[in-house]
């Protein structure tokens, strides 16, 4: 694997997260696989989950790790052909991306959206730029429209704690309030990757939103899709709630209905669900403080999994340049 951008990098989804649980029950069997190997992570946006989790992975793999804020502590980057370099723009990326392929094995790259410009944000401009000037395996930390080591850990933990074998969990993802424009980068990724899920007949995916929040459909081949909240709830086993700006409306707050905030009332509408979220989240805007606190939360347990996502990812990139 030469690069981890979505779930069409990925071959046997279910081969994959049957190597994140073995590494989650052994975590330094490959502890010599990445001696001698370096991981670059560049940021061009903050992070808690993806920054740690990594790090620790690769450490874990054996690997030496750099991490660069390009945001804060890196030159401000061009990313445009053909332009006269005269304005605030110190280095292009041809020369900077190429520089970071020279020191390391592996990088990764996390580069949020605009939320200004449609086409730049799908076409993955800069992403894409990244990965073909580097010239060593790329590892997708975020970019403008997918961020699939959330995915990846989203659903290895839907797999681990599902115990009805044999029948499909009903998983919702549930559009919820928020103060901001935030990407579509969450809820396209889950949706594809549960989608992929679905058709592998490993579970039931429904997406409830408000009129105007519909996703792109190239993310969502398959899913339910409900603009009743209560409906999507009924009988679900896991709810993941997420908030996203338009689409459509592209990158705008559109107004909507009142209760669309998950909370304890609706989880008894559900099947007793589980609640996700891929964190940060605001709590009593997205998500009640009452159903985080509570016996339902898989939201720590779901971050923890984002070592052992990426830890499978790296291990899987290592055995391929070694
Ligand atoms: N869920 C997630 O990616 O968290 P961070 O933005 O903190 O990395």
């Amino acid at each position: 694997m030469k690069l981890f951008s979505s779930v069409h990098d990925v071959q046997n989804i279910k081969q994959f997260i049957d190597d994140a649980l073995a590494l989650k029950a052994n975590p330094y069997a490959f502890q010599s696989l990445g001696k001698n190997k370096t991981l670059g992570l560049v940021f061009m946006n903050p992070s808690l989950r993806t920054r740690l989790s990594t790090q620790k992975a690769a450490l874990n793999l054996g690997m030496n790790v750099m991490v660069m804020n390009m945001d804060k502590e890196g030159w401000a980057l061009e990313t445009q052909d053909g332009v006269v370099m005269n304005g605030t723009t110190v280095e292009h990326i041809r020369e900077a991306a190429a520089v970071m392929g020279q020191y390391c094995d592996i990088l990764g790259l996390r580069s949020f959206p605009k939320l200004t410009n449609r086409e730049e944000d799908y076409n993955e401009d800069f992403f894409n730029k990244f990965v073909k000037y580097c010239a060593v395996p790329v590892v997708s930390l975020e970019s403008a429209t997918r961020h699939p080591l959330q995915s990846l850990a989203d659903l290895i933990t839907i797999q681990e704690t599902w115990s009805s074998k044999g029948v499909k969990p009903k998983v919702v993802l549930a559009w919820a309030p928020h103060v901001k424009a935030l990407p579509q980068a969450v809820p396209n990724s889950f949706a594809e990757w549960m989608c992929r899920a679905q058709q592998e007949n490993m579970l039931d995916f429904t997406i409830a939103q408000p009129e105007g929040y519909e996703l792109c459909e190239d993310y969502t081949p398959g899913a339910k899709i409900e603009y009743n909240l209560e409906s999507a709830l009924s009988g679900a086993d896991y709810v993941y709630v997420k908030n996203w700006s338009s689409y459509k409306e592209y990158g705008k707050v559109l107004t909507y209905p009142e209760g669309w905030m998950m909370d304890n009332e609706k989880l008894k509408i559900t099947n007793n669900a589980k609640i996700m979220h891929c964190l940060p989240v605001r709590r009593d805007l997205e998500l009640s403080a009452e159903l985080l606190d509570g016996p339902n939360s898989l939201v720590i347990h779901e971050a923890g999994n984002r070592l052992w996502a990426v830890q499978a990812v790296l291990k899987t990139m290592l055995e391929e340049i070694k």
